[in-house]
């Protein structure tokens, strides 16, 4: 059985005052919520409040991004050591505004993966295609490139460790979600690209997380497929009372 996971990604959102004010009302809306694992991820400069914040409770603190140095001349880079020393549990890699604007690549995700698992992190690797990847029929293809290309060559312990966020750029801070038909052939998709790259017994394991556009009112229908594990939330993970709603999406 995979525990439903649901993660908000604050992006470069909230002062630390108002992480703090925030991360105080989800804990108070999500306190009797044991069934899914709960998952913030603030920037950098919240970590150490929140993980203070949510000790004691549920919910689990993941960083947005990493390098993949344990420390050295890296201005402006933060190593999966400093993530694991400040108490995050969990660190989103090869999040789309990352590649489209940061030049992540493959290639940097899989040492950001290695590099991270190595610190005993657990990573969150987000893949998705364009639109226009989509609309020449391309999908497939795209997903299968990022998934082998990130995740080849790591054994079944490692990827029993990670999950994978399947996160279509078109629907990402559109207001335009994939529909639950169209994530679920792609959670599918990626399940099996997995079982290739370990096998199929770690494949069932590893949790795939949608994301894109996931408001209290699509949750439910999204959740009901039999390959979307959980939900990896932008915008609407910024108000305590839409996100603890999703995470109750159960008892909505
Ligand atoms: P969104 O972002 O929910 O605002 O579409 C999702 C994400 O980028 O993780």
């Amino acid at each position: 059985m995979r525990k439903p996971i649901i993660a908000g990604n604050w992006k470069m959102n909230k002062t630390l005052s108002e992480a703090v004010d925030f991360v105080r009302q989800v804990k108070a809306l999500v306190a009797d919520v044991r069934d899914i694992e709960i998952i913030v991820a603030p920037p950098f400069t919240a970590l150490q409040a929140i993980s203070r914040e949510i000790e004691g409770s549920t919910i689990e603190l993941a960083a947005q991004d990493v390098f993949w140095e344990p420390s050295g001349a890296y201005t402006g880079e933060i190593s999966p050591i400093m993530l694991k020393d400040v108490g995050c549990r969990y660190v989103i890699i090869g999040h789309s505004e990352r590649r489209q604007y940061f030049g992540e690549t493959n290639e940097s995700v899989q040492k950001k993966i290695k590099a991270s698992l190595a610190m005993g992190l657990h990573p969150i690797i987000c893949v998705g295609e364009a639109l226009e990847e989509r609309e020449a029929g391309r999908t497939f293809d795209m997903v299968k490139n990022q998934v082998i290309q990130c995740l080849e060559g790591f054994s079944p312990d490692e990827m029993e460790r990670m999950t994978v966020a399947y996160e279509p750029i078109w629907a990402i801070g559109t207001g335009k979600t994939a529909t639950p038909q169209q994530a679920e052939e792609v959670h599918a998709f990626i399940r099996e690209q997995l079982g290739q790259i370990t096998n199929r017994q770690v494949s069932e394991e590893v949790r795939i997380q949608y994301g894109g556009s996931v408001n209290p009112d699509n949750i439910s229908d999204l959740m009901v497929q039999p390959n979307i594990d959980g939900a990896l939330v932008g915008g609407a993970s910024l108000k305590a009372e839409s996100f603890s709603r999703i995470v109750k999406f159960k008892k909505a």
